[in-house]
């Protein structure tokens, strides 16, 4: 088969590659996928060699705390992912012997595990347990839109079952079955590499003799733009608890976000609230903006100078109904997850000396 002559000549040595038995660790396959889900290869190189230092085994996974993991997934946004991520790591080593993993043993029971969907549970199936099942991602999509030269949004639900039909039947091929791993690596990186949105390469192309667009010169109608969700903005306002700690310095407010928080569920931080009727007394920081999936967030960040108390609540207490946790101001920083938090902490940190 071309597509896999290509790919044994031409594939990235990608760090979850790099042990060359055609079958992979189920461990290393399964944390590489759930990075890849939402975040580009250069940047899930390094949190991959760094997660699997920390964590080598699905045992360490499921012993660790929230505090050991959240250095080392800092950075890679979509942090729902990895507290899914650490109670599938619960669950598998709760049904293991000790040291010895038990891994579902099909597609469906990957899926059954919480944060593993249709594309993750496919590509694991295949790469690490060699089940011909296809995995069909964005780049996929747009191979199979010029494979077949079909001029439409490559997103649209209603093209699944044709990119399902079309890859089974690639998969058919006795190559192709002997290795669905490497096939659908292949099908990945042709899309990443070769049959690239603006200017696909059709010469170095593999499929190029199979490719309809490339016949029809369609290159560049198949696929049609893809259906995006529509920006929203959002205007949020950041408070930014302060009391005085020991020794002169300042201890902050660190929220844990509950399941009904519009952004970050699940998460420790600032607390923020869409509504404008806040605490008097607060000192106005500055605004930055910030994405969140689809959301367009502007911030303004206030600080909230509180009494020392004794009391676990404090006047913020009154909006969210939870006390924080007061965390020293020099420790504020390792304590955040996600960029809305260490923005707002940085314009913070940048005009008071705390
Ligand atoms: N994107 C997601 N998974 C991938 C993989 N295994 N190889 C290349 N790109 C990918």
């Amino acid at each position: 088969m071309q597509l896999l002559a290509w790919y044994d000549q031409n594939k990235r040595p990608l760090p979850w590659r790099l042990d060359q038995a055609s079958l992979r660790d189920p461990y290393r396959t399964w944390i590489s996928e759930v990075m890849l889900q939402q975040t580009l290869i250069p940047v899930v190189i390094p949190a991959y060699q760094r997660f699997l230092d920390k964590f080598p085994d699905v045992f360490t996974l499921s012993q660790a705390t929230e505090d050991d993991l959240r250095p080392v997934v800092k950075g890679l946004g979509y942090y729902r992912r990895f507290g899914m991520l650490h109670k599938s790591a619960k669950i598998i080593a709760a049904a293991s012997a000790p040291g010895k993993p038990l891994w579902p043993e099909n597609q469906e029971g990957w899926k059954a595990l919480p944060g593993i969907g249709e594309y993750t549970s496919a590509a694991i199936s295949s790469i690490a347990f060699g089940i011909p099942v296809p995995v069909i991602d964005g780049n996929v999509e747009r191979v199979l839109c010029r494979l077949a030269d079909i001029r439409k949004a490559p997103n649209l639900p209603e093209l699944k079952p044709q990119y399902r039909r079309m890859l089974t039947k690639m998969l058919g091929n006795p190559v192709a079955t002997a290795r669905p791993g490497d096939f659908n690596q292949a099908m990945m990186e042709l899309g990443q590499r070769v049959c690239t949105p603006k200017n696909p390469d059709c010469d170095a192309c593999p499929v190029s003799s199979e490719c309809t667009s490339r016949k029809a010169k369609s290159q560049h109608l198949a696929p049609a733009p893809k259906i995006r969700p529509a920006y929203e903005e959002v205007r949020l306002q950041m408070i930014i608890g302060l009391r005085p700690g020991l020794d002169g310095t300042r201890e902050v407010a660190l929220f844990r976000r509950g399941s009904k928080s519009r952004f970050l569920k699940g998460s420790r931080g600032f607390w923020f609230s869409e509504a404008w009727d806040l605490p008097i007394g607060t000192q106005n920081v500055g605004a930055f903006r910030h994405s969140i999936t689809k959301h367009k967030i502007t911030a303004d960040v206030q600080i909230l100078e509180m009494k020392a108390t004794t009391k676990k609540s404090c006047r913020i207490s009154k909006w969210t109904k939870e006390s924080p946790d007061w965390v020293p101001a020099g420790a504020v920083e390792d304590e955040l997850i996600s960029n809305l938090d260490v923005k707002a902490w940085r314009l913070v940190t940048r005009r008071f000396q705390l």
